[in-house]
């Protein structure tokens, strides 16, 4: 009777996250002066990259908010936005966060200067690939809370995330529009066969950011562990 798909889940979670969050709006806009000195800084930037937009970086606040990831791994820093993002979400929970980032070329070293974070939470930035990454993570016999896919995935990544991953990862996707890497990630990512425990969300509705006021859209979809999601009497 009742189906579920990718677009109906968006809307159901956004709604949740965005909606009922108007208490974690001063933290949000701590970040605003963070991303837009980044986005100032000429030193930072390439002429073929681009960083997140305002959308994406509050969906990825918001669901690092509620996932509260200790440990959190991305492919491509850039100038650190996302990265910023997740950790600002998932360090309103006081525990120290721990963010892996790797970028195949000249990004930031420092994603997270300029927030203010539980004691013991840090960053290391890997200036390589995503398989020298995940190859450092898998010989620590790390697992992740939480993974950020703004790059491309590379085929030997795909044995090391089977490592990586559990049930309860949860994993954000972006540029996930029309055939953007987004829709490649997810593709290798469910062909691989890593993400049977997990539902794909669309990118939220633009309509639910006017709730924050904000004119923007957001185009980073969600792989959201089964287990986290329940049914409620209220
Ligand atoms: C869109 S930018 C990332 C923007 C960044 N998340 C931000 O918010 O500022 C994508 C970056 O991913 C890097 N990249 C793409 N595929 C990669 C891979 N497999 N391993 C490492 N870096 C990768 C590119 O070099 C590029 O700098």
């Amino acid at each position: 009777m009742l189906r579920l798909n990718p677009c109906t889940l968006s809307a159901a979670l956004g709604r949740q996250l965005l909606l009922d969050a108007s208490h974690l709006r001063p933290s949000f806009e701590q970040l605003l002066p963070v991303f837009a000195g980044r986005l100032l800084d000429r030193s930072l930037q390439r002429a073929n990259s681009g960083s997140i937009g305002l959308g994406s970086a509050l969906t990825l606040f918001l669901v690092s908010h509620k996932r509260s990831p200790r440990l959190i791994a991305e492919v491509g820093t850039y100038i650190g936005n996302s990265s910023a993002a997740m950790a600002c979400g998932a360090g309103l929970a006081g525990q120290p966060v721990h963010l892996v980032t790797c970028d195949l070329h000249p990004c930031t070293q420092e994603p997270l200067a300029g927030l203010q974070l539980p004691q013991g939470s840090g960053a290391q930035v890997v200036q390589g690939s995503s398989t020298q990454m995940f190859q450092a993570l898998a010989s620590k016999q790390a697992k992740l809370d939480m993974l950020h896919l703004d790059g491309r995935l590379m085929t030997d990544d795909l044995k090391l995330l089977a490592q990586l991953l559990k049930d309860d990862t949860l994993i954000a996707l972006d540029d996930c529009e029309g055939d953007e890497k987004g829709h490649m990630n997810l593709d290798l990512l469910r062909r691989a066969g890593l993400i049977q425990q997990h539902a794909f969300v669309e990118p939220f509705p633009s309509e639910l950011f006017r709730a924050w006021n904000l004119e923007t859209r957001s185009v980073t979809g969600l792989l959201l562990p089964l287990k986290s999601i329940s049914f409620s009497r209220q």
